[in-house]
């Protein structure tokens, strides 16, 4: 696998962009990510803000990107930790504001502690604060006692900006089109992601813990260069499948059960997201095939409809109308098919949406909708497809035929969108029943 990166003149072309596109005389301001305390002296593994790493791909905490567009004296300024021998001891190098201009090619950089100092100056006289509001409150509360500030010298002449404004309205709409160097990585997410659960395929045995396979995924996530999963793998046998964010993984994998593995990589902050449900005594039975059958034929309908000029929403409604006929066909719902659709019958047993977008985060930004209605798809835009179908034991389920009972069953993959329809980044890792029970016969 070819090693590639982000250049930082992406970095600056996409910083240029937004700018290009804030009001006059407005200013943004981008905080990166904490390190957030697990117990005593011990943190979580740092993960930078993706807003900022998208404007940055700078990957330390205790930053803030401010972006002031026509400023004379530089639009980019990065506030950073400055160099300290004694934190690099324990922690690891510290870029510090001087080497911060050349290597994140921002105009002007300054140590984080000097930001109640330089930032209420930069705030003062710019009419408009672009920010992404709710996702820092200790942030936000900063920002406004700035504001707060300024406006106690209003008599004095001094002009407090006026208007917030999410920067969800121009960043979000960006990061929703990747660029090709994005595709390019994204590919990487998705072939590493599609090696584990090839992987996991290889390795599943009877009487293993779930947590056991777990710990396939990860060694191929980390052994390809992988800082870990892009999210907690789930990894449920049996009816653990049926909890849709299961992630206890600490059961024992049965014969004549299924197991799904939803998992995927962060590689270079894009995730891959792949679900693949294997036999874990290597052969479907006839009434897993049955149902696995049904959820494979909707992830190839909607698939089919992930291309230019289909809305956000046109996949999924394939996939549901595929769900419900296949579950009408083996009794499990009566009824007719559109009536169910329109009743909603189905979310018994497809109680969740097919798609998401797919970036630096695993649930990504964009929004869905435009002017209430579903967006069409786009070249450049990736998404999941990720049709499932769960049959917990429970009350409401008494009276589906006993056979398909105990099970979930979902399969995922990554799609881009291109000029000419789609490309699936996760195509490499099986999904027909046969080819799955004979990845699974090799050791
Ligand atoms: N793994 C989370 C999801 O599929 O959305
Ligand atoms: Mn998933
Ligand atoms: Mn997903």
């Amino acid at each position: 696998m070819s090693v590639v990166s982000i250049s930082s003149s992406e970095y600056a072309r996409r910083r240029r962009r937004l700018m290009n596109e804030m009001e006059p005389g407005s200013i943004a301001v981008i905080p990166a990510a904490t390190l957030q305390r697990r117990n005593r002296d011990i943190f979580y593994p740092f993960r930078q803000d993706s807003d900022f790493y998208y404007l940055t791909g700078f990957s330390e905490p205790d930053a803030l990107l401010v972006l002031v567009p026509l400023r004379e004296q530089g639009e980019a300024i990065l506030f950073c930790r400055e160099k300290d021998p004694k934190l690099e001891q324990r922690d690891g190098v510290i870029l510090g504001p001087e080497a911060a201009v050349t290597t994140i090619g921002v105009d002007d950089a300054f140590p984080v502690a000097d930001e109640d100092e330089i930032l209420p100056g930069l705030l003062e006289s710019r009419h408009r604060i672009y920010m992404t509001m709710g996702e820092y409150p200790s942030f936000d509360a900063r920002i406004l006692s700035y504001v707060a500030h300024i406006r106690g010298r209003e008599s004095g002449g001094a002009q407090p900006p006026g208007e917030f404004v999410s920067l969800k309205h121009l960043l979000h709409e960006h990061r929703l089109f990747k660029s090709p160097m994005e595709i390019a990585l994204m590919r990487q997410a998705a072939e590493i992601s599609a090696n584990a659960h090839l992987r996991a395929m290889r390795k599943v045995r009877l009487g293993m813990l779930e947590s056991q396979l777990e710990a396939e995924l990860v060694y191929e996530f980390m052994r390809s260069g992988a800082v870990a999963a892009a999210y907690p793998s789930i990894v449920g046998g049996g009816e653990n499948a049926c909890v849709l964010h299961y992630t206890d993984n600490n059961c024992t994998l049965n014969s004549g059960e299924l197991v799904l593995i939803d998992a995927g990589c962060e590689y270079q902050h894009y995730a891959g997201d792949i679900t693949r449900t294997l036999p874990i005594n290597g052969s479907y039975s006839p009434a897993q095939k049955a149902l696995y059958n049904i959820v494979l034929a909707a992830n190839k309908a909607a698939i089919e409809l992930c291309r230019p000029g289909q809305h956000f929403n046109a996949p999924h409604e394939a996939a549901v109308t595929v769900m419900v006929e296949g579950l009408i066909k083996l009794g499990i719902l009566q009824g007719v098919r559109d009536e169910i659709i329109a009743n909603a019958d189905y979310l018994a047993f497809c109680p969740h949406k097919s798609s998401h977008w797919l970036g630096i985060d695993v649930h990504d930004v964009g929004d869905y909708r435009l002017h209430d209605e579903w967006r069409p798809l786009q070249p450049g835009m990736v998404l999941t497809i990720e049709p499932g179908i769960y049959i917990p034991r429970t009350a409401q389920t008494a009276k589906v035929p006993e056979q398909y009972r105990g099970m979930g069953i979902r399969i995922e993959d990554d799609v881009l969108i291109t000029e000419a329809g789609y490309d699936v980044l996760s195509s490499s890792v099986a999904k027909e029943t046969a080819a799955i029970e004979k990845l699974m016969q090799v050791q």
